[in-house]
């Protein structure tokens, strides 16, 4: 275990923010997690703790006054092969890109629409994260966590991580209370690409690639070219990706948007409502490529708010509120941050 105090936050969060913690633990083991754990209740220790994964959905508002912990383990391993599935365990330490590549390697497929997405295999459960018509919970079987209270190792099935869009109960009724070390993966033998989001199917044609003979590798090299074209690479711009989510509004609510914005785009998620971009929204509001001090809006996609160099946490607070402000004032639609304020 490598407990490190008074500890730079800077190389731990893609915004580049510059911040500290009291104390950061990185650990190699479930055994040296608990015995943390354990340690620290025997003592009385009830400071903050805060377990990360890539930092990539973090917004450091000031320093931590507590412990944060990472996990360093690195394992992947095949716990069952079934028919067309292969049921794979990966430690939350994981870069989630990096396991998205080994997987499509060992020809296991599903996660190829994932590709390129920052952060790690622990908050890819936590987060549900999603691209081009793919989430992680279409690929989640179980999740193995430690109690940060007492140590106990417990085993949550999908259904009760309550999955759904960028959601799951360690966002609610679990947050803080579980660190996740393990995700149990059923990924299949067979590809069966997923070419219906957007724009998808047209950039497999431009690269000139078949899309009834397509491989994994080229549909993953096709996500990554989307990604790259359209979103900022933390280590040149911090950013944690999209900033917001995408808001659910009410069917009547859409209506009366669409009637005066004929091309709004959206998604119909049920009879009753309807997903909005809220890249969409704030474009709309003019914040595309602008700036409040050293807080901007990417210029290539307005969802993701970018540190130009030398922000705080603070200076992309106030352009977030400034935005949801603006928001709210021309569509009457709230949309809420989906990275975490600490
Ligand atoms: N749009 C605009 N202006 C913008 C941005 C988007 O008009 O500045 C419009 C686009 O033209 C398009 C629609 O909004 O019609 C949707 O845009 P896009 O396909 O870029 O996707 P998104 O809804 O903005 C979501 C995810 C992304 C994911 C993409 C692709 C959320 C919060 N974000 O973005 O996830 O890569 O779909 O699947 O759901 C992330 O979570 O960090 C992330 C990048």
């Amino acid at each position: 275990m490598k407990i490190t105090e008074n500890c730079s936050l800077k190389e731990h969060n893609t915004f580049g923010i510059e911040a500290k913690a009291h104390k950061f633990v990185e650990y190699s083991s479930v055994e040296e997690l608990q015995a943390f754990i354990r340690q620290r209740s025997a003592a009385g220790d009830s400071s903050p703790l805060l377990h990360i994964g890539g930092g990539s959905n973090l917004l450091f508002l000031g320093d931590y006054e507590g412990t944060i912990l990472h996990s360093s383990m690195q394992e992947i391993y095949v716990t069952a092969n079934e028919g067309d599935y292969v049921y794979v365990r990966v430690t939350a330490g994981i870069t989630w890109d990096a396991w998205v590549q080994y997987a499509i390697d060992s020809n296991w497929f599903g996660l190829e629409n994932l590709s390129l997405i920052p952060g790690e295999v622990g908050a890819s459960a936590v987060q549900n994260i999603g691209a081009y018509g793919s989430e992680a919970k279409d690929f989640i079987i179980f999740v193995d966590a430690v109690d940060l209270e007492t140590g106990e190792i417990r085993h949550f099935t999908a259904e009760e991580c309550r999955y759904g869009y960028r959601d799951s109960a360690f966002k609610h009724e679990l947050r803080g209370r579980y660190a996740v070390t393990h995700v149990h993966f059923r990924l299949s033998h067979a590809f069966r690409p997923i070419l219906d989001y957007g724009g998808l199917r047209r950039a497999i044609e431009e690269r000139g690639f078949d899309e009834t003979n397509l491989t994994p590798q080229q549909l993953r090299q096709t996500i990554i070219e989307i990604r790259r074209a359209k979103l900022p690479e933390p280590s040149e711009l911090g950013n944690a990706g999209s900033f917001f989510t995408n808001p659910f509004v009410a069917r009547e609510v859409f209506e009366k948007l669409a009637a005066e914005n004929p091309s709004v785009p959206h998604y119909d998620v049920d009879a009753e409502r309807v997903k909005v971009p809220a890249g969409w929204l704030i474009e709309q509001c003019g914040w595309k490529g602008k700036a409040l001090g050293k807080a901007g809006v990417y210029d290539r996609q307005a969802l993701v708010l970018v540190n130009l160099g030398g922000a705080t946490g603070k200076d992309i607070k106030a352009l977030c509120e400034q935005i949801q402000a603006d928001v709210r004032a021309k569509f009457g639609i709230n949309i809420t941050p989906e990275v975490n304020f600490i």
